[in-house]
């Protein structure tokens, strides 16, 4: 279980988030929605512990411990995982070796490449990730949807207690989209992970059946639902609820 309270962070002298506020019990699948530039990646990078990012209030609590002062490589190690908005290219580092090396530094074991290729195929028949992909570049020359499914690979072999997949299907065309949701519902099934899945589009979550949704505006949850939420952000936009979360707060304080 994930908690996250009054979390704020800054990037030099700029608050970005201002008190975001989360519960992410195990194997539950949460939606994070927002206008472009409210602290949605930010709040990804915050919680992974990137250090661009100055935590200046809240805790960041995982299965108990708060881990707000471990590093990235501590958090990963706790179990936290995220797919970036924009993987990275490691020239000369080939897929299949930074994938066994991945696996078995999180999974404390040592694997020969025979031994390694066996669970990795699994895997990339159930992402539909053609074999050729492993003898490649990380993330060099890969087509936009090549990187989110290689994320998600990277996803699947950890299998990590949270995983914050940040515009995982952006740029994925629908049968990839129905893939990776599969993939998310199989991951979730098995290994009792949890998802935060950021993202501008409906249609990923009419696949995946989220169990919760968050809207973020400025630097913080302004709104929770479930997927009717989605439906009524989809016809009224998000300006409906500013002015709605307006009206229930000046409810509230009266
Ligand atoms: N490293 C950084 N340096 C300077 N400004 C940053 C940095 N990271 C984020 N910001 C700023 O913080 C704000 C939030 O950015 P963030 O990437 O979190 O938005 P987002 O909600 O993910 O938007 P989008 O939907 O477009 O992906 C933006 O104004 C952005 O320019
Ligand atoms: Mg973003």
């Amino acid at each position: 279980m994930l908690v996250v309270q009054g979390l704020h962070a800054k990037v030099g002298d700029k608050e970005i988030l201002k008190g975001v506020d989360l519960e992410i019990p195990r194997g539950e699948i949460h939606v994070v929605m927002g206008p472009n530039g409210v602290g949605k990646s930010t709040m990804g990078h915050v919680l992974m512990g990137n250090k661009s990012y100055e935590q200046t209030a809240g805790r960041i609590i995982l299965d108990g411990t708060d881990i707000s002062d471990f590093d990235t490589a501590a958090r990963a190690k706790a179990g936290l995982f995220l797919a970036f908005q924009y993987p990275v290219a490691i020239p000369g580092l080939r897929v299949s070796e930074y994938l066994r090396n991945l696996y078995c530094l999180r999974h404390n074991v040592q694997l020969g490449v025979a031994e390694f290729r066996k669970i990795v195929r699994e895997k990339l028949d159930m992402l539909d990730i053609d074999r050729s992909a492993l003898s490649r570049y990380l993330n060099e020359g890969f087509s936009g949807g090549e990187m989110k499914r290689l994320e998600m690979l990277q996803l699947a072999l950890i299998k990590p207690k949270v995983a914050i997949l940040d515009e995982i299907d952006s740029g994925v065309d629908v049968d990839a989209q129905k893939t990776v949701a599969e993939a998310i519902k199989k991951i979730r099934e098995s290994d009792g992970t949890s998802f935060v899945i950021i993202t501008h589009y409906q249609r990923l979550l009419n696949f995946v059946s989220p169990d919760k949704v968050h809207v973020v505006l400025d630097g913080k949850v302004t709104r929770s639902g479930d997927m009717s939420l989605v439906h009524a952000l989809e016809r009224e936009g998000y300006e409906w609820v500013r002015q709605t979360s307006e009206s229930f707060s000046a409810n509230a304080a009266q």
